[in-house]
């Protein structure tokens, strides 16, 4: 997905333009009040934060200390936006509605409790306030499946022989009407 090159993250093209699309969807008004849940190093809301005026708040939101650390360091002198060590799992610390945007990208697979977010994310946002939530995924996957003597099997053959052999494996043993659910994730 991106990299790091003293310091600073390089993004693979095609990850930009996605969340160029995804930026792309933001109702923009003026002084609007924002939360990026599980905000990582912040970049997403330095994007958005460069979409909006001077009067606008941006806050992120993530489990990892580190990223909020790093999120700071990166973006942290522009006093619109702020970063907020919080796990999702509590309460989201911020009255009902004070939100006029509730952003997430790449996040909510990562979520145990996904409707007690949710539920928060409908009392911190305001009337009318807009909610995005995207994912989108290029770089590893999950395999996960009833069978998992099946799923070890092909987790290790996948880390010994490569991509293209599991495919194949893959296949064949779909054609051989072996269920497994073939699913996509990263991060987490
Ligand atoms: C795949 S990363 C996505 C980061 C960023 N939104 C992006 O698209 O680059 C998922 C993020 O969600 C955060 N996260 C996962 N579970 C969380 C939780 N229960 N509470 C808060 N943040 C969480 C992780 O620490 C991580 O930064």
């Amino acid at each position: 997905m991106s990299k790091s090159k003293g310091g600073r993250t390089i993004m693979d093209p095609n990850n930009v333009r996605m969340r160029e699309f995804i930026y792309s969807l933001i109702t923009i008004n003026p002084k609007l009040t924002i939360l990026d849940l599980g905000c990582g190093q912040g970049y997403d809301l330095f994007r958005i934060s460069q979409l909006m005026d001077n009067e606008s708040k941006l806050f992120g939101m993530d489990t990892n200390q580190k990223s909020i650390i790093k999120a700071n360091e990166n973006y942290g002198q522009d006093t619109r936006m702020n970063f907020i060590h919080h796990n999702f799992g509590q309460n989201i610390p911020f009255d009902e509605n004070s939100f006029d945007l509730v952003f997430s990208n790449n996040v909510l697979e990562c979520i145990a409790d996904k409707q007690h977010l949710l539920r928060e994310v409908h009392r911190v946002l305001k009337p009318e306030g807009q909610v995005i939530f995207a994912h989108f995924d290029w770089d590893s996957q999950l395999i996960d499946g009833d069978n998992k003597e099946l799923i070890r099997t092909i987790t290790q053959t996948f880390n010994d022989c490569g991509s293209e052999i599991i495919e194949d494996w893959y296949f064949r043993r779909s054609r051989a009407n072996a269920t497994i659910n073939y699913s996509y994730c990263f991060g987490c």
